[in-house]
């Protein structure tokens, strides 16, 4: 294989104000100064498996503009191979991002360009999904390009879906995840009314719709990995958040990474849990995301 992870995915431009509280409905509050930071699931997703060593590359859709450039930009400097990355159809996506005291955010995503990354963009990208072990995908892109990587990934390689923003998802792609990662939030839409209330039901009710192996995030508790041999805590690395925006997305690729690299699912989360850790520790989300040096420094 000439890359150990593909993303395809959203690339957005994040636009973060810090707020001591969110404003409710009809109300206005100030914030800090903003910033600009590039981010995206599916670009978060590649810029740190890049910057753990993995050779990674991106399938996405960013607009003809300054937001593209920032992103390319970014990709380029984490060493992603950015031959994926279509140019135009619609403006950049963009994503508007409050963080308060505790590190917690608070997102709305206007996709823009991520919602024109086609079935057809995917067709044509097929030599690209053949030549990774490990392909990984979330949900800021239409889901019709989802299936269609879906339909298109060659026999051996594993898919890695994270459902975020989550939405009933059909029987072909969950049965392609291994695994399928989400967190509470997330395994509540998947399942529906009936969702139980413990990691441990979610996790048997998620493996019951097909997916080979799951992933439950449980933040400050860790992580729940389940598949046929049973599930297993991962506890979680404790340490002071400053912004937890795109911790989620360097977990979900560390882990896709080691998974690929032939590691087992509790040692892969493990890893992954200590560079979500890293990113929890510092602002922004692509600039927040660890070396392999850094994590073995923690
Ligand atoms: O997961 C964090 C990301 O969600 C942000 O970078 C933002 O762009 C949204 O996609
Ligand atoms: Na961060």
């Amino acid at each position: 294989y000439e890359y150990d992870l593909l993303v395809v995915g959203s690339a957005n431009a994040d636009l973060v104000i810090g707020v001591e509280r969110r404003p409710g409905a009809g109300e206005t509050v100030l914030g800090t100064d903003l910033a600009l930071h590039p981010g995206g699931k599916g670009a978060n997703q590649a810029v740190a498996a890049a910057r753990l060593g993995a050779r990674t590359a991106l399938l996405a859709r960013v607009g003809d503009d300054a937001h593209g450039t920032l992103l390319l930009d970014s990709q380029r400097a984490a060493g992603v191979d950015t031959a994926g990355v279509l140019v135009g159809g619609a403006p950049t996506g963009v994503a508007l991002i409050t963080v308060d005291p505790s590190g917690d955010n608070s997102i709305v995503v206007s996709p823009g360009a991520n919602g024109r990354l086609t079935p057809d963009d995917v067709r044509a990208a097929a030599p690209l999904l053949g030549s990774a072990r490990v392909v990984s995908a979330q949900l800021e892109i239409p889901l019709e390009t989802v299936e269609e990587v879906v339909r298109t990934l060659p026999a051996g390689s594993r898919f890695v879906l994270n459902p975020s923003p989550p939405r009933p998802l059909p029987p072909a792609v969950l049965a392609a995840c291994d695994p399928l990662i989400v967190n509470e939030h997330e395994a509540r839409v998947l399942l529906g009314a009936d969702a139980g209330d413990t990691p441990g039901r979610w996790a048997e009710a998620l493996l019951a719709l097909g997916p080979r192996s799951v992933v439950v995030t449980l933040g400050g508790e860790g992580a729940l990995v389940a598949d046929s041999a049973g599930a297993v805590l991962v506890p979680a690395v404790r340490v002071d958040a400053v912004d937890t925006t795109g911790a989620g997305d360097s977990f979900t690729a560390a882990l896709a990474w080691r998974l690929g690299a032939g590691e087992r699912l509790a040692d892969a989360a493990a890893y992954a849990a200590r560079v979500g850790a890293v990113a929890v520790t510092r602002e922004g989300a692509q600039a927040s995301f660890p070396t392999a040096e850094e994590v073995a420094a923690l």
